[in-house]
């Protein structure tokens, strides 16, 4: 088909902006981890149990066997398990807040049988030859999609895919409240869990490419060193954690209990202050250690977006010390 020609215009955007213009566009991220294992052909992946149930079940569409391992209080891995020929080892770069552990223990232990899942990390750069996961919705205004960079060479052609029907919600909070549009949002992202390994639509690409990065990130910086400061001697992660030069996802504030953190979220949401829970599933599975189940209990992931700025930050820090006070 020729080139369209004049007629009504397209949403505009500016064009050129994208941080992993070499990276592969999928539909979401755990699409490109299976993509990413069966092309590696990939018989048995060590991930963490600290980690989302979407991750787990793409892993298991390739066909891998799953080895779950454990984290400290660092998020690290207190050993690194040695690895068999073709097995691979799958780290989260935690709240984006682990960049130097990956750089400087994973990567040069594992090579290219690491994969980073930079899900929470969109600003930390992959390392050269290292598979690299990113999902940006978990950082900006888009319905879907994912990055795989250091792709491996044998990954096929991906079916295309479409996000107009999955806008809903994106458009319903610029136009009224977050809270008349969730039930949009909860339903795109059930609907986006069950479409195949495909493209990254062209419009989730060209919003992609239309962002300002470096404002984003700066913001971020700017309400993480907020936070941090304010609430860092009541974190009961160890201060090593926070003390990063990071765009984070969110500040994670680990709090002493269940019932107190339970507390402290339901007060902030009853003040629409929406903080949410990563990842429910890991407190209620069996074989989940102690550990991860208290840090999925017990962890107030704080957001820290380039939609706000310093009043906000003053807003929360103020309502979680009021809240922690009134438990
Ligand atoms: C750490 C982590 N990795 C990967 C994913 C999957 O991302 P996506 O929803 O883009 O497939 C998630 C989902 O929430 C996640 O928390």
């Amino acid at each position: 088909m020729p080139e369209a020609i004049g007629g009504y215009f397209e949403l505009e955007l500016r064009t050129g902006l994208t941080p992993y213009p070499d990276a592969v566009g999928f539909n979401c991220a755990r699409s490109a981890l299976t993509a990413l294992l069966q092309a590696r052909a990939a018989p048995c992946l060590h991930l963490p149990h600290y980690i989302c149930h979407a991750v787990v079940e793409a892993a298991q569409a390739a066909g891998s066997r799953l080895q779950p391992y454990a984290i400290d209080m660092k998020l690290e891995l207190p050993q690194l398990p040695e690895l068999d020929a073709g097995e691979r080892l799958l780290y989260v770069n935690y709240f984006g807040l682990k960049d130097a552990y990956v750089e400087e223990v994973l990567a040069p232990h594992y090579g290219d049988r690491l994969i980073v899942d930079n899900s929470q990390a969109l600003f930390s750069t992959p390392l050269p030859g290292i598979a690299t996961l990113y999902s940006p919705r978990k950082f900006v205004g888009v319905a879907d999609g994912g990055w795989l960079a250091n792709p491996p060479d044998r990954l096929g052609t991906l079916p295309p895919s479409q996000s107009t029907h999955r806008f809903g919600a994106l458009l319903g909070r610029l136009e009224s409240s977050p809270e008349d549009h969730y039930l949009a949002f909860a339903e795109a992202e059930k609907a986006l869990c069950l479409t195949p390994v495909s493209a990254m639509s062209n419009s989730t690409r060209r919003l992609l490419d239309s962002l300002d990065y470096t404002t984003i990130a700066d913001r971020r910086k700017a309400n993480f060193t907020y936070l941090r400061e304010a609430l860092d001697r009541y974190n009961q992660f160890e201060p090593g954690l926070t003390a990063v030069q990071a765009v984070a996802l969110c500040y994670p504030l680990l709090l002493g209990s269940k019932a107190q953190t339970q507390h402290v979220r339901q007060a902030l949401r009853t003040e629409r202050i929406f903080i949410p829970c990563y990842w429910p599933e890991v407190a209620d599975a069996a074989h989940s250690p102690d550990l991860e189940r208290h840090l999925a209990d017990c962890v107030l992931p704080l957001p820290v977006d380039q939609r706000y700025g310093h009043e906000h930050m003053q807003r929360l820090v103020d309502r979680v010390h009021w809240h922690m006070s009134t438990y």
